[in-house]
């Protein structure tokens, strides 16, 4: 087990295949992008799958979550993907992608034992799109989605950043076209993870703001929160359900208790948080002949070692040495 000192476990893995992306939105990279990892530092397939396979088998992992960067540019995600939903235990498989050539893969994904994807969509104005992702491609996003729900990756899970002046009066259309299509929409307030620092709170939409804003369009009542388990979305019925809307306040209605997430980043480190500001390296074991058991027992003492919680509200806060894009979400 992956258990810390405060009686949390973990059992979900979040590995990001890639610091790479597509898009540059601006609440993670600059407009150039980052210096991105050397390829001879990043995990090849085998030894991604070889640690899936650790924390599956040895560890008590029951959900494989693939992340970025954006995971779709990776080429070999079909097989880390097969590899993971052949273990025993079969984990759950989900994929966070910005869809961007999902519509494509989809099916080979699903093939390959994807279960679920989340796709992030913060606006659906192809000009507030390109302000945004700096890309103008809010059309292969939109149908990234429909495919995906066509392939059976479901329930399609929509992640959407709201930034103040930019798309906040967006949230009540984001929710109707999400409702129309069958996808569950959940609002993530932003948190200081961006390469170049320029979180400031002030700009920051708040949970509490959200509701309000949705709550214009649609009457919203809480969903019964006995089953949100270590979700951190939480759930409200729309209009009396039986659909429901997430808001993940990250920052204002922290939810750090309840957390069984692990990360393991493209280049091998574990994080017992996205807000870590250490991280253990897994790579010299890997590539210097190191045994399941001493790498299990690296990972072990890394998660036993978690933090209570993330901070952000602490005066002494510090932002972690690395982007939002190269820990995943
Ligand atoms: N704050 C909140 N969410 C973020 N994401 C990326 N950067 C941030 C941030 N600074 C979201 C993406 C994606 C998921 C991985 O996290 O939009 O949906
Ligand atoms: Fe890419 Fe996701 Fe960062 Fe946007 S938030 S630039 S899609 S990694």
């Amino acid at each position: 087990m992956l258990a810390d000192s405060y009686g949390r476990v973990a059992t979900d893995l979040r590995v990001s295949l890639t610091d790479r992306c597509n898009l540059r939105c601006t609440y993670c990279m600059p407009p150039e992008g980052l210096e991105w990892l050397p390829k001879d530092e990043v995990l090849t397939d085998s030894e991604i799958n070889r640690l899936i396979r650790i924390g599956v088998t040895m560890l008590g992992i029951e959900e494989v979550r693939f992340t970025g960067g954006e995971p779709l540019l990776r080429r070999g995600l079909p097989g880390i993907i097969a590899a993971a939903a052949a273990l025993t235990p079969r984990p759950q498989t989900a994929l966070t992608t910005n869809g961007i050539g999902l519509a494509r893969i989809a099916p080979a994904l699903a093939e390959a034992g994807l279960d679920r994807v989340n796709v992030s969509l913060d606006t659906l104005r192809p000009d507030v799109f390109e302000k945004l992702a700096r890309r103008r491609r809010l059309d292969d996003v939109l149908d990234g989605m429909a495919e995906a729900a066509a392939a059976g990756l479901t329930p399609v899970k929509v992640n959407a950043v709201l930034m103040r002046g930019i798309n906040d009066t967006e949230a009540p259309e984001l929710l109707r076209y999400c409702l129309d299509h069958g996808y569950r929409l959940r609002f993530i307030e932003q948190m200081p993870l961006d390469a170049q620092h320029g979180w400031r709170r002030e700009n920051m939409v708040t949970a509490d703001e959200i509701l309000e804003r949705l709550g214009t369009a649609f009457d919203l009542e809480p969903a019964d929160t006995a089953d949100r388990g270590s979700a951190p979305a939480e759930l409200f019925l729309v209009d009396g359900g039986p659909a429901t809307v997430g808001v993940i306040g990250s920052v204002t209605r922290p939810f750090c208790g309840a957390c069984d997430r692990v990360r393991l980043t493209a280049d091998g480190q574990i994080r017992n948080c996205l807000f870590a500001r250490e991280e253990s390296d897994l790579r010299p074991l890997l590539r210097g002949g190191g045994t399941d058991t001493e790498i299990a027992d690296r990972w072990r003492a890394t998660v036993a070692a978690k933090l209570p919680g993330h901070g952000i509200n602490d005066p002494s806060f510090l932002q972690p040495a690395r982007p939002m894009s190269a820990i995943g979400g």
